[in-house]
């Protein structure tokens, strides 16, 4: 079983974390056994396999179930359940639910969109035993307020504000941070200056690991895939080898290029 302190130990090699989105037994043991280091049970599960427009509807019943079949197919994997939309509105609510999220589903850790305000609620998740993931820069469940999903972070103001957020989370007690959709020099400015992970998705290469949601990066996802995804499936014969490729190119920092990233 992988824990904080070994994905902690890949930033400080150098070794690239991979992580990729599951929702259902079957392609999280696919993706343990192809050697993934990290398995998140995203609230994009709303669109992706519920066919909804955005995650805001996804409820905390949905991802017990999710997480639970997750687990069920790869118990040995290091299992991050997201907390949906207004499931971590307040710091007490958030710690009822992150709670109940850890003991019914088994996974190892929650992560929760947000910076600055959320800070409080990380603390306190975190003083009582529960890991969590920070998520910066483009955050779904606010895709209303941000006016849409679009790159975060190119202003100056905008990228001080991202970094500040992102070592005041790592201040808090979180553990591994999102950074979703922001460019390329901010995720690498964030990167060095915390120690702990950040993952991203359309932040390119320089981040200490890299996330997709599975979907798109098999290309079944229905509508235009992100263009900072890329289809694996295509050239392979199977979902593994798929996965197996991801892996590799993510280790080897030949995911993401340019092209994928802002
Ligand atoms: O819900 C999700 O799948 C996510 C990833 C896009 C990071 O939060």
């Amino acid at each position: 079983m992988k824990t904080i302190a070994n994905l902690k130990d890949k930033k400080n090699t150098g070794e690239k974390l991979t992580c990729l989105t599951a929702y259902d037994a079957s392609f999280a043991a696919l993706m343990f056994d192809a050697g993934i280091d990290i398995i998140l049970v995203g609230d994009s599960l709303g669109m992706v396999v519920q066919g909804k427009e955005t995650t805001i509807p996804v409820t905390l019943e949905e991802i017990i179930y999710h997480t639970t079949m997750v687990k069920r197919g790869a118990p040995n994997a290091f299992i991050i359940a997201d907390l949906p939309f207004m499931t971590f509105s307040d710091p007490q609510y958030a710690l009822k639910n992150a709670g109940k999220v850890m003991k019914r589903t088994g996974a190892n850790m929650v992560k929760l969109e947000g910076g600055n305000e959320m800070l409080e609620t990380v603390s306190l998740l975190t003083s009582r035993g529960i890991p969590v993931c920070g998520h910066l820069g483009l955050l779904p469940q606010s895709v209303h307020k941000m006016s849409g999903y679009r790159v975060q972070g190119k202003s100056e103001d905008e990228a001080s504000r991202i970094l500040n957020d992102a070592i005041a989370l790592e201040n808090a007690g979180a553990d591994l941070l999102v950074l979703e959709c922001v460019p390329t020099k901010l995720a690498k400015d964030i990167s060095e200056k915390i120690s702990i992970p950040t993952i991203g998705i359309g932040a390119g290469v320089d981040c200490d690991g890299q996330v997709l949601v599975l979907y798109d990066m098999l290309n079944i996802t229905k509508g235009k895939r992100p263009s900072f995804s890329k289809d694996f499936l295509q050239g392979k014969s199977s979902i593994s080898d798929a996965i197996s490729a991801y892996i590799t190119d993510v280790k080897s920092k030949a995911f993401p290029a340019d092209e994928h990233s802002f």
